[in-house]
């Protein structure tokens, strides 16, 4: 039985590409209402587990319980009907749509054989408020929004449906500081509201702060775990090298 505040659970998880192994046994807990982050650098696995989560990847082995559910991998309406929800690290977005169809884009609201806009623009301001994000005119292409504006748009297409899990793989990579802080605000900020969600990031100072528990990648492996409670993101190097000599019998 698992502990019922854990609401998703992988074991063992492997992935190879190739000759790349890019997951080798990775196993976590993630619980309600708090934020995991996964840290670790380019190349560790960071995303190949998100891809696996949100259903675009099966995993060569290793399990996945969520829910009362529990199976070797997942597809993409599968983790969704789970209440995954994803905001995938390139964001996906269209730039030359606006924010009101990047939000419905492919789940458009109809009124007979017609888009229903005014509804679309309604629900999108309210998602879009619900999350803090200012954005002044919603009819501009996605393109030109800053990039703190564009994972609002992100973040608010996949919370449009509501989920219990929300995964987002490096939400603040290529932003500025001003930006990354308010994005980092915004994620606070749904948090607050109970929304659980596991964060990927490969700046750990970024995400120590935010997050509730933090997990360390590297080569595909998980090298450390820690809650952010009980240790400092000064602390983590010595969790890493003490887990890295147990593993060589020293
Ligand atoms: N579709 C793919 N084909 C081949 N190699 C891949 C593929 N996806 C990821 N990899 C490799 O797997 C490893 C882990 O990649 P990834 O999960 O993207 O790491 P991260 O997100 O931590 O930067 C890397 O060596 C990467 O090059
Ligand atoms: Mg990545």
């Amino acid at each position: 039985m698992m502990n019922e505040s854990i609401i998703l659970e992988v074991q063992g998880l492997t992935k190879r590409f190739g000759h790349i192994q890019a997951l080798d046994g990775v196993s976590l807990e993630v619980r309600a209402g708090a934020i995991t982050a996964i840290v670790g650098d380019n190349g560790s696995g960071k995303s190949t587990l998100i891809k696996i989560l949100s259903g675009n990847l099966r995993p060569d082995s290793g399990s996945i319980h969520i829910g009362n559910k529990t199976c070797p991998g997942l597809t993409i309406p599968q983790a969704i009907s789970l209440g995954i929800r994803t905001v995938y690290q390139d964001l996906a977005l269209d730039n030359y749509k606006n924010s009101v169809d990047n939000i419905f884009l492919g789940s458009e609201l109809m009124q007979g054989p017609f888009l229903n806009r005014r509804a679309m623009r309604r629900e999108a301001e309210k998602l879009l408020a619900d999350i803090h994000v200012a954005i002044p005119d919603l009819t501009e292409p996605v393109a030109s929004l800053s990039g703190g504006q564009r994972q609002g748009v992100a973040i608010a297409r996949a919370l449009r449906r509501p989920g219990k899990l929300l995964l987002l793989d490096e939400p603040t990579a290529a932003m500025g500081i001003q930006e990354s802080h308010s994005t980092l605000e915004m994620l606070a900020g749904l948090r607050q509201r109970g929304m659980t969600q596991l964060i990927v990031s490969h700046n750990l100072h970024q995400v120590f702060a935010l997050a509730d528990y933090v997990y360390v990648m590297r080569s595909g492996r998980v090298i450390a775990a820690a809650a952010t409670g009980d240790t400092t993101a000064q602390r983590l190097p010595e969790l890493i090298l003490r887990r890295e000599s147990e593993a060589e019998g020293l």
